[in-house]
């Protein structure tokens, strides 16, 4: 990066006032380890109660580390929240972090974006650089630039549910999308104390490679889903292939196990917003069309394979039968239900007249979720069940006592669309086991 350096305003500490627009898993992950790495940070966001919350270090998300990285930066006054963006005025980076989600007609709804940008409008001070963490479609990282008569910078974050201090610590790359100098030797000092590749890039480039990297993981995912399918037909074994595979390194061994499907709060959202953008552009991703219809054909393969282990026949009637979920999340290690595969296959089930109860670690108190009851105890998952299906890959199945659980069953017949358990300590338990690809 160009030896300049612009903007430092606190003496020669290479610290920065940062100012973080939102306070999501993102915004709140971002401001809490900058205020870590030694920047002084304020956090604003439009939820008064939330700011409140955070004010007082109560942290309404669940991500391993993060309640202590906010009490650590209030301890030592390097993090502040707020809810007016005037805060921010003598801020030298401002990021922002507002959701874009799945517009009506799958793009991204930048409502929440261009809120923040009418907010900060004749706010922010002269040079404050302008970083888009948010994944946006092409091109709105120059309008942001545009609208605010700011540089502007691409700067993506690659930050998995469960695991965001960890990624934003530990990042696999630190992508700056900008032409303009000054500002990405800021952003690139924003982020000295981590050690990472830095790529300098167009800012459409940073912004397209956030969409690519995203479905390329669904992509991934999907090709194993329907291995698995492949699997069971030609009497292979998912795990011996997926084993094989990851050991190229070419392929590598992460996003090779087969699931009901992939969901959350991204990969569903930026398969769309990349297959739109490519059919604007006149680009026909049918690669990627096909892994979005693969998705949702695995959403009926679990719902098939449901009924066959529990009926007896792909064709057999559901109706009236009690079945037990076993996870309800996306995926495990987070409390996120949404755009949950899991919830997908519950509505299924339900509209065929089964009867659900479900039991997930990770789903809050507060969750209301659809068409199941939600239990605290699993046993209570399998008490006169005519079926258990395991959703979400939560550790602790593994350890329950399904012994316990088959004389609970009216049926012990368990359906692991995770493939998390041992099939062979499953059947000395008593149970009928299907698994996927196995
Ligand atoms: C993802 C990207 O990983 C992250 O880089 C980006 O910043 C945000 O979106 P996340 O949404 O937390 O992170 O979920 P991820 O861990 O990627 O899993 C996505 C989905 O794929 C989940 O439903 C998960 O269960 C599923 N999955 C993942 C599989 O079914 N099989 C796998 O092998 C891996």
């Amino acid at each position: 990066m160009p030896d300049t350096v612009s903007g430092k305003r606190d003496g020669d500490t290479g610290a920065y006032r940062v100012g973080v627009v939102g306070a999501g898993y993102v915004g709140l992950t971002s401001a809490a380890c900058l205020a870590h790495l030694g920047h002084r940070v304020t956090c604003v966001d439009v939820d008064e109660p939330k700011v409140q919350a955070l004010r007082g270090g109560d942290v309404p998300i669940s991500e391993p580390g993060l309640p202590e990285l906010v009490a650590e930066g209030l301890r030592e006054g390097r993090l502040s929240f707020g809810s007016e963006h005037a805060a921010l005025a003598s801020a030298d980076v401002v990021l922002l972090c507002v959701p874009t989600p799945t517009g009506p007609d799958g793009d991204a709804d930048l409502g929440a974006f261009d809120r923040a940008l009418t907010g900060l409008h004749g706010t922010l001070a002269p040079g404050c650089a302008v970083v888009i963490k948010s994944t946006v479609p092409v091109g709105t990282t120059e309008r942001a630039g545009r609208v605010l008569g700011l540089p502007a910078v691409s700067n993506p974050e690659f930050l998995r549910e469960g695991h965001a201090v960890h990624d934003f610590l530990h990042p696999d790359r630190i992508v700056i999308g900008t032409a303009d100098g000054d500002a990405a030797d800021r952003v690139w000092r924003l982020y000295a104390g981590l050690d990472a590749p830095v790529l300098h890039t167009a800012t459409a480039s940073a912004e397209l490679a956030k969409y690519a990297s995203n479905a390329f993981l669904a992509l991934k995912v999907s090709y194993v889903n329907v291995l698995a399918e492949l699997c069971e037909r030609s009497g292979a074994d998912i795990a011996e292939v997926t084993a094989t595979m990851g050991l190229d390194e070419r392929i590598g061994p992460a996003f090779l196990s087969p699931g009901p499907g992939w969901g959350g709060s991204c990969l569903p959202k930026d398969t769309r917003a990349l297959l739109r953008a490519a059919d604007e552009a006149g680009v026909d991703f049918a690669v990627l069309a096909d892994a979005v219809a693969a998705n949702t054909h695995q959403h009926d393969r679990v719902v098939t394979k449901v009924r066959e282990a529990v009926t007896g026949s792909a064709g057999g009637s559901l109706a009236g039968m009690r079945l037990g979920l076993l996870g309800l999340t996306f995926k495990a290690g987070t409390d996120d239900l949404r755009e949950s595969p899991a919830l997908v296959i519950a509505a299924r089930l339900a509209a065929e007249g089964a009867v659900l109860t479900a039991y997930d670690p990770g789903a809050r108190g507060t969750a209301r979720p659809e068409h199941v009851q939600l239990v605290d105890d699993p046993g209570l998952v399998a008490k006169d069940a005519a079926g258990i299906v395991l959703l979400t890959e939560w550790p602790q199945f593994r350890e329950l006592d399904w012994a316990q659980l088959a004389e609970l069953a009216e049926q012990p017949t368990v359906v692991d669309c995770r493939n998390l358990l041992d099939p062979a300590s499953l059947t000395e338990a008593g149970f009928t086991y299907r698994g996927l690809g196995r």
